[in-house]
């Protein structure tokens, strides 16, 4: 039966989801990484790829930006398709002097500014934590790569308001960087039985001076955060 924002049949979704939030990205990815992929869903511009790695059932679908389109998306995936896993494949902008542009950062953890883990449980302040399993398959996949790094990130409602004193404030209690979509996946692989994890490239940095990517170095980049999203989800 499809849902109202994602047009598969039952059984046409992988039982793990790999999901960047831009749909162009996601097309690439389906185009780089899956054998035979095909197109099971395709509304409002979204399509969701099913396809094998390793002869290993896969699918790509991105979350659009923002915590109620991939809450959205991530709650029908868990509830009506099946899904056990879904991957986030992001950007984030650096907050941590430890991370640089070009590094990528296993989420454990994300602290939200949003009020949609908060509505979760009456009367406690929810705690988004990753799925402690894919992320040790993520870390291990890493293989000590220095340019990988594994913390707590800021998910944030807002793109362009700087609250005064947050990021300091942030930085001071160890958020390596802020980007826009872990919290709510996290809460909703809480609330909906799943597992989730969020493996982010450096896209640029808010309190260290740096230079952004070249598109080529832009890929490579992404390449790593995508080989080691590939792993957790097929782990
Ligand atoms: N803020 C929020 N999300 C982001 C950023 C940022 O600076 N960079 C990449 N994703």
């Amino acid at each position: 039966m499809a849902t109202p924002h994602i047009g598969a049949e039952p059984g046409e979704i992988a039982p793990a989801v790999l999901m960047p939030g831009d749909p162009k990205r996601a097309d690439r990815i389906a185009a780089a990484i899956l054998d035979q992929p095909r197109v099971v869903s395709d509304i409002r511009g979204n399509k969701a790829y099913t396809g094998t790695v390793q002869g290993k059932p896969l699918s790509v679908m991105a979350s659009g930006m923002g915590m109620p389109t991939i809450t959205l998306y991530a709650t029908e995936l868990y509830r009506f398709f099946g899904v056990q896993r879904i991957i986030r494949v992001g950007t984030m902008g650096g907050i941590s002097p430890t991370v640089a542009v070009g590094d990528v950062v296993i989420a454990t953890g994300a602290h939200t500014s949003s009020s949609m883990n908060e509505l979760r449980v009456p009367g406690v302040h929810f705690s988004a934590v990753a799925d402690f399993h894919l992320a040790a398959a993520a870390w291990a996949a890493a293989a000590g790569d220095p340019h990988v790094k594994m913390g707590v990130v800021f998910s944030s409602d807002h793109f362009y308001r700087q609250v005064p004193g947050q990021a300091d404030a942030l930085l001071a209690h160890g958020v390596l960087g802020v980007e826009m979509e872990a919290a709510a996946l996290f809460g909703t692989a809480a609330g909906e039985g799943g597992a989730a994890l969020a493996v982010l490239t450096i896209s640029d940095h808010l309190t260290t001076p740096s230079t952004d990517m070249t598109a080529a170095e832009r890929e490579q980049n992404f390449g790593r955060a995508l080989n080691l999203a590939v792993a957790a989800a097929l782990s």
